[in-house]
């Protein structure tokens, strides 16, 4: 037996176990049911975990034999179709402490990670929110129950596969606006407690033990309205003046390292020029260099062929 035997004998269980096998395959599936390549389909058969039901010149019809269903059913991925109940989550205290303000929100997803079923939250809003960092927090005290993906990367090994091999309570989603298709129908599935059927290879996953998602997006037009109905969507809205001040304040000393007083300065200085909390950094990260009001000059001054307009003698 091959390294990864194992799992594909675990998948053709599932493939037999999501089909009427009297029916559907009475002479036997082939290769292409199971998407096996045929000359190992061949060796699993010499090796005794496959009967051969059928041959003829076109098609050879294969079924587990009793040996690969012992097999099957032995083995470590073999209880794929019920979700081991999983036990609770426990939040922290602390578990936001990093992002300064959202109050309502770091209650609203502490109660919703808390519930006995899923609410799915998504939190939608311009950049710099501190959406993403939301979605890192409940990652840290989660751990290996929590998978992480980003909408525009997803498309590599799948939602659907994603969710199979890892089994998570959370499924967190950045960039939600940007997952694809096959990903987003999944996940409309996946949401409702649903069964995940993945045509394809006939694998399916029965989500007993509901997921619950936390994703975050920049836009909310570009959803589908059956996507956006199965979220509670938190919009968040651009900072206010004086809740920039405290942001970046906060940002600048705890998480760049600098003293209240410089922080205050940039603070202050980038009030009326930017809402962004990132520009704030930009400013913190080129200060010990260039000084605060060079570094914002720099960055925000209108810039000619000649270079930045607004320093003196140009
Ligand atoms: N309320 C806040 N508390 C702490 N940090 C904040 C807060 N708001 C913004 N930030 C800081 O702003 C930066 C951007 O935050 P984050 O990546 O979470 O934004 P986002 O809302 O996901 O933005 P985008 O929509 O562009 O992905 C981070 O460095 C973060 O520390
Ligand atoms: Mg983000």
């Amino acid at each position: 037996m091959k390294e990864g035997d194992i799992e594909l004998i675990n998948e053709i269980a599932q493939f037999e176990d999501s089909h009427d096998m009297q029916r559907e395959y009475k002479i036997g599936w082939s290769w292409r049911h199971v998407r096996i390549w045929p000359a190992t389909l061949s060796r699993l058969f010499k090796e005794g975990y496959l009967d051969n039901v059928f041959r003829s010149n076109s098609y050879t019809g294969y079924r587990l034999s009793e040996l690969g269903r012992v097999l099957a059913s032995a083995g470590p991925a073999s209880n794929r179709t019920e979700n081991e109940p999983s036990e609770k989550l426990e939040i922290p205290e602390d578990i936001f402490t990093d992002i300064i303000g959202h109050n309502d929100i770091k209650e609203l997803l502490t109660a919703c990670l808390l519930a006995d079923k899923p609410v799915h939250v998504l939190l939608a809003g311009p950049p710099a929110l501190a959406k993403t960092l939301f979605l890192w927090d409940i990652e840290r005290i989660a751990g290996e129950r929590a998978i992480w993906l980003v909408g525009s990367a997803t498309s590599k090994a799948g939602l659907w596969d994603v969710v199979a091999d890892r089994r998570p309570q959370i499924v967190l989603i950045d960039e939600l606006d940007k997952m694809n298709a096959a990903d987003t129908a999944a996940l409309l599935s996946m949401m409702e407690g649903g069964r995940l059927v993945r045509a394809k290879r006939g694998r399916e996953l029965n989500l007993s033990n509901q997921i619950r998602i936390v994703a975050a997006s920049n836009r909310l037009d570009s959803l589908s309205p059956e996507l956006k109905s199965r979220f509670a969507v938190r919009k968040l809205a651009a900072y206010s003046q004086s809740e920039y001040l405290t942001v970046v304040e906060g940002v600048l000393v705890r998480r760049e390292g600098l003293g209240r007083e410089i922080a205050g300065e940039i603070a202050h200085r980038l009030d009326g020029l930017s809402q962004d909390v990132r520009d704030a950094i930009r400013v913190a990260r080129l200060t010990p260099h260039l000084g605060v009001d060079r570094a914002v000059n720099l960055l925000f001054g209108e810039v000619s062929g000649l270079g930045v307009t607004g320093r003196s003698g140009i």
